[in-house]
């Protein structure tokens, strides 16, 4: 593990030089963003253009996947959509063994993958075969999406924090705070939260969320096809059954796109 720590370091400072950021027979994880690819970071692109052997995921933007070099193995893990499900063992194994075969392996995983990328999985795989790893950030689904609706995650007055959630998880709908959650101005940034969204609206309203919290859901953000559902707690999930929205959403409990609270501002100041 020492030895893979330091092999980390050394990899991270020689990008800054300008010299390779991939090393071969070891992995990096990167953060493709949400689809734009105007939104990678140099690193990231620097990989892609480097890497030998590219797994990516289902969320991996074609826009994104076109900058890799021309020499590179693609391979498409996605562990959802069309065609047979690749399951996570036989991710890391693939990882492994072309590792372990001196290649230059990067592991593509859409937005940041630290946030809901079954990350750790892959690195605990990395550190029991010897292999050495680093880890390059990405942009979350949850940035794209705020900036799509002209809002900060914070705000001085409103939110101080944001939560990060996810609509389920291995058992079925995850379980959080309720409680806290449904205070006035809190703020929530709800990844695949399309299916949970009747159970989510039910334990808030249950723990006292005031049916009118507004609620926004983009679907695609950042991408040529993004769509920007406004709405409130209280219609949550029959306006998402009515949108029939097929790409990946982010929900924000607690924020409405800015231009409307902007109208909704001054039309209390003429009614004033
Ligand atoms: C498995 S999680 C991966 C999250 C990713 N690691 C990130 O940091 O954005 C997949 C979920 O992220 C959200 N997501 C990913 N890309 C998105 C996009 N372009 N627009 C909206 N939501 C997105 C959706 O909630 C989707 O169901």
């Amino acid at each position: 593990m020492a030895d893979n720590m330091t092999h980390t370091a050394f990899a991270t400072t020689h990008t800054l030089s300008g010299m390779c950021c991939l090393v071969s027979g070891q992995v990096a994880f990167a953060g493709s963003g949400p689809g734009d690819p105007g939104l990678l970071t140099l690193k990231v692109l620097q990989a892609l253009q480097e890497a030998e052997i590219i797994l990516y995921d289902r969320l991996v933007s074609a826009e994104v996947l076109a900058l890799a070099g021309p020499e590179a193995l693609l391979e498409n893990v996605g562990k959802e959509g069309f065609g047979p499900q690749m399951s996570q063992d036989e991710i890391c194994e693939r990882m492994i063994a072309h590792a372990l075969r001196g290649k230059k392996v990067l592991r593509l995983k859409s937005g940041d993958p630290t946030i809901y990328g079954r990350l750790d999985e892959e690195l605990t795989a990395c550190e029991e075969a010897g292999i050495a790893y680093q880890i390059m950030p990405g942009i979350t689904a949850a940035s794209a999406s705020v900036a799509s609706i002209g809002q900060s995650l914070t705000q001085r007055g409103r939110n101080t924090s944001v939560r990060f959630l996810t609509g389920h998880d291995m058992k079925g709908f995850a379980d959080h705070d309720w409680a806290a959650l449904a205070r006035p101005g809190e703020v929530a940034a709800i990844y695949m939260g399309k299916k949970s969204a009747r159970f989510v609206q039910g334990r808030l309203i249950m723990h006292g969320a005031d049916r009118f919290t507004p609620v926004t859901v983009i679907e695609n953000a950042s991408r040529a096809d993004e769509r920007v559902l406004e709405t409130t707690l209280d219609r949550l999930p029959a306006d998402l059954a009515d949108a029939d929205l097929s790409g990946p959403a982010l929900t924000f409990l607690g924020l409405a796109p800015r231009q409307s609270r902007a109208a909704l501002a001054d039309l209390n100041m003429e009614l004033a």
